[in-house]
């Protein structure tokens, strides 16, 4: 890594992982208004991979050094997902009960989600066992961090023995779709919400 913009990410940037999560919620766009509770996107799309796997997590920092951006995920899915079923969401689910008031579509959607947890996936099993989120403040965003964290990341699945990567993007969210096609992403599925990409990585384990 020889970017002084960029990190691993410890303990203390698990508050910044939130706000950012939260100011880039919204396909991509600042979600603070969508949601009762500030916190509710960071619980699921950032926090957990930060305490769970902070190795697999970097963040990009700001000319006064603070954490305005981040690259988390997992190696492994199908076990991610257990442990976020099983320790992660049970806690959340008493937090966030059915029939709660919210303020948007979006909050009850990711109320749902948190209900029901990730499920079964697919992509995991036919060679793209990790997934990923990426999310850069504007003040960060096209300055080329986004492509340096990606390749911090995957160099480090890489190592890890990961034979591949998948995501989803909200098909609101053009700008993502053509950054992660720069990258060389390539469409898995095209679901009603969007769009699942997958790119395949040399396994250097
Ligand atoms: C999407 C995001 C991670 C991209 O990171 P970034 O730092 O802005 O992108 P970079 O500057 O590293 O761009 C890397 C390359 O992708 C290209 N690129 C970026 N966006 C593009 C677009 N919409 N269309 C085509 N190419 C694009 C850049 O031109 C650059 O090309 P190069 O390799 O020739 O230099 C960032 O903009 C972001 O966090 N957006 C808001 C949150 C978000 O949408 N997250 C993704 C949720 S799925």
């Amino acid at each position: 890594m020889d970017s002084p913009y960029i990190r691993q990410a410890t303990g203390s940037d698990m508050p910044y992982l939130y706000g950012i999560c939260l100011k880039t919620g919204l396909s991509g766009l600042d979600a603070t208004n969508y949601y009762h509770d500030p916190l509710m996107l960071g619980h699921y799309y950032a926090a957990p991979y930060l305490w769970k796997d902070p190795d697999l997590c970097f963040v990009a920092l700001d000319d006064d050094g603070v954490p305005s951006g981040y690259i988390v995920g997992t190696d492994d899915t199908e076990h991610f997902n257990e442990w976020l079923n099983d320790y992660w969401l049970p806690p959340l689910r008493k937090q966030y009960p059915q029939n709660r008031p919210v303020k948007s579509e979006q909050e009850q959607s990711l109320c749902d989600r948190i209900r029901k947890g990730p499920g079964a996936g697919v992509w995991e099993h036919v060679g793209y066992p990790a997934h990923l989120h990426i999310d850069l403040l504007p003040k960060l965003q096209g300055k080329g961090l986004g492509k340096a964290l990606m390749k911090i990341w995957l160099d480090c699945i890489a190592q890890r023995g990961a034979e591949g990567v998948h995501l989803g993007v909200d098909g609101k969210n053009t700008q993502a779709f053509g950054f992660y096609e720069r990258i060389g992403f390539r469409i898995l599925e095209r679901p009603e919400w969007g769009a699942v990409y997958g790119l395949k990585v040399e396994k250097k384990a």
